[in-house]
């Protein structure tokens, strides 16, 4: 407790103290640590965009969706062909993955967090947050606003710490909290070299020397952007022993090159014995390590080597 009591002195300490953009933030904070590519295609929404929002999520249609069992479905159905799951022995150079990395890149904009502080962020506060962002009541912005805000407020599983932050600054606190230094490396999944659309599904083969550890103490915060007009970053982590994060270098038959960010979990013995993992790789829960690359607007939080 004393440890994380100094971590959070040290925060505070270094916190700019007026408003600032959210390099001068970043660079203030992490100063040894470079944006990762997720955050930095945020930044470049630097206002406030209600009707870019509006129309990002008319594509989402789909995509709200796949949150019922339909998604499943599909993901079984493709699961042949797709790597959603593997184990992490067979992560080595020269291990090949079906793989298609999707964006799902919000378009809203990061906001500080003095301008987050003035607007509501509760479920039962809906009505006056759709009045603050124009957004009608029954429309299907409306229902994305609400289920993150349902999804933000339900309690964090056993054993794990989440957060939904609604801006950069509460993110980077919550993974120095979690992770109990201010010494952190942030990474996503990158695109390096584009040669075909990396959203098609194509086989990708494990460059040599490709496979790094990135975390120390099997330590991994995860934050991914929810459906919001303002970037909501939902983070949470499973605590230390529980994942481990690797950068992979990735080689597409097509030329692709992906530095690509995978998390293995160490422990599934209390996941739903029902998880899509289990039925993909044909074992049950346990202590085999199951991993799963990320998608490129995810970001993971690890302490630097
Ligand atoms: C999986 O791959 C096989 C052979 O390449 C192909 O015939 C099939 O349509 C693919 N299935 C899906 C769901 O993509
Ligand atoms: C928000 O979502 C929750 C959970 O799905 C639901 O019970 C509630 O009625 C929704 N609220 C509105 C205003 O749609
Ligand atoms: C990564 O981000 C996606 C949304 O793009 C989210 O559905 C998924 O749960 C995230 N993965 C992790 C491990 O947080």
């Amino acid at each position: 407790m004393n440890h994380l009591l100094s971590v959070l002195a040290l925060i505070i300490l270094i916190t700019p103290t007026h408003a600032s953009t959210p390099q001068v933030y970043w660079h203030a904070m992490l100063p040894n640590a470079p944006m990762p590519r997720a955050i930095l295609d945020l930044i470049s929404f630097d206002e406030l965009d209600k009707d870019k929002f509006n129309v990002d999520l008319r594509y989402e249609v789909d995509a709200l969706r796949y949150n019922g069992q339909l998604y499943v479905e599909d993901q079984v159905h493709d699961a042949p062909n797709a790597t959603l799951f593997f184990f992490e022995k067979d992560l080595n150079p020269g291990s090949k993955f079906d793989l298609q990395f999707t964006k799902m890149t919000s378009g809203s904009p990061l906001i500080s967090r003095s301008q987050a502080n003035t607007i509501p962020f509760s479920s039962n506060k809906l009505l006056e947050i759709l009045t603050h962002f124009q957004v009608k009541p029954m429309s299907i912005t409306a229902y994305a606003m609400n289920k993150t805000l349902v999804e933000c407020e339900m309690p964090a599983l056993d054993g794990e710490s989440k957060l939904c932050a609604t801006s950069l600054e509460s993110m980077v606190e919550f993974s120095m909290m979690n992770l109990g230094t201010r010494d952190l490396q942030a990474s996503s999944t990158m695109v390096k070299k584009k040669s075909g659309d990396v959203k098609v599904k194509k086989t990708y083969s494990v460059a040599p020397d490709g496979v790094r550890v990135l975390d120390k103490d099997e330590l991994v915060v995860v934050c991914h952007s929810e459906q919001y007009p303002y970037t909501v970053f939902y983070c949470h982590t499973t605590g230390k022993g529980k994942s481990k994060a690797y950068t992979i270098a990735l080689e597409g038959n097509d030329g692709t090159k992906v530095e690509a960010i995978a998390v293995c979990h160490l422990d599934t013995s209390k996941w739903n014995p029902k998880h899509l993992a289990f039925q993909i790789l044909k074992v049950k829960r346990g202590r085999v390590p199951i991993c799963h690359f990320m998608p490129e607007d995810n970001v993971t939080w690890t302490i630097k080597k």
